[in-house]
């Protein structure tokens, strides 16, 4: 098993280095969260991204002509932020982009600033605490404006490597790139990413390292930090929710 997350982290530090290594479900089912999202709340000023990583949000956010929007990456991991650093900068959004190395479980006074929009996209389920997710969430809720919506992915009960890869496959053949590379992608690409990466998330997940969720689970969890859920719907192959809604003011 550390052998095996040994793989999954060394891939998914070549991976943040370069989104080409990226699987394109993984890509397209955060574009539909981020697209979701917008037309939950189409012109967020105050963005937070909770386990931001190497920045695929922005990269989604970056593309769908939002007037103006402030954006601020938080993760326990730096190597993931300098690369979401300097994808700001590849972008020109580098002024309206903050990251900050930090652990959502802990409660951050740095964080006065209120969001209208928190995205988190595949985070809380890495904390397999309960107490400590409850507190991640009881966080998000705080951060959260008035009226601000948050967006969260999170393992299903049906997680699995082989769905995954399979969706992997449809979505590189309806890509609109070059035979050349949607052969390579799909030959080599997906079979190693099932066998490196995704096969190893599956073992964490099943051993419980590593949470999925059930709907009652999602909806209880949410309750008990006043985030009431407007919509909770499939996405990632069957193999996640996608959970919308804003912060309980009642
Ligand atoms: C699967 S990656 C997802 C990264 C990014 N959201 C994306 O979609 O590409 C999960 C990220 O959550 C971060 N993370 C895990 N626990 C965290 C915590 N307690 N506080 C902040 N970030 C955390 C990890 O370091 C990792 O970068």
């Amino acid at each position: 098993m550390t052998s095996n997350f040994n793989q999954v982290w060394n891939w998914s530090s070549l991976q943040r280095k370069t989104d080409a290594l990226m699987n394109k479900a993984y890509i397209n089912a955060a574009e539909r969260l981020v697209i979701n999202a917008l037309k939950i709340n189409s012109a967020p000023q105050n963005i937070l991204d909770v386990g931001a990583g190497s920045g695929l949000i922005l990269r989604h956010l970056a593309n769908k002509n939002l007037n103006h929007f402030n954006y601020t990456g938080i993760d326990l991991n730096t190597e993931g932020l300098e690369i979401l650093k300097q994808r700001a900068s590849k972008l020109n959004l580098s002024s309206n982009v903050i990251t900050k190395q930090d652990d959502i479980t802990k409660k951050n006074s740095d964080f006065i600033c209120k969001y209208d929009m928190i995205i988190s996209n595949f985070c809380l389920y890495t904390i397999s605490n309960s107490d400590r997710r409850q507190q991640a969430l009881d966080n998000i809720s705080s951060y959260l404006s008035d009226d601000g919506s948050f967006h969260i992915s999170l393992p299903s009960e049906n997680y699995s490597a082989g769905n995954i890869s399979f969706q992997c496959f449809k979505d590189e053949l309806i890509d609109k790139q070059n035979v050349v590379l949607k052969t390579i992608r799909t030959t080599l690409l997906v079979p190693y990413q099932w066998h490196f990466v995704l096969k190893p998330i599956e073992a964490k997940v099943e051993s419980g390292d590593f949470t999925k969720f059930n709907p009652l689970q999602i909806e209880t969890e949410f309750r008990k930090s006043k985030l009431k859920i407007t919509s909770l719907g499939l996405d990632y192959g069957g193999c996640g929710y996608h959970i919308h809604g804003f912060r309980d003011k009642g």
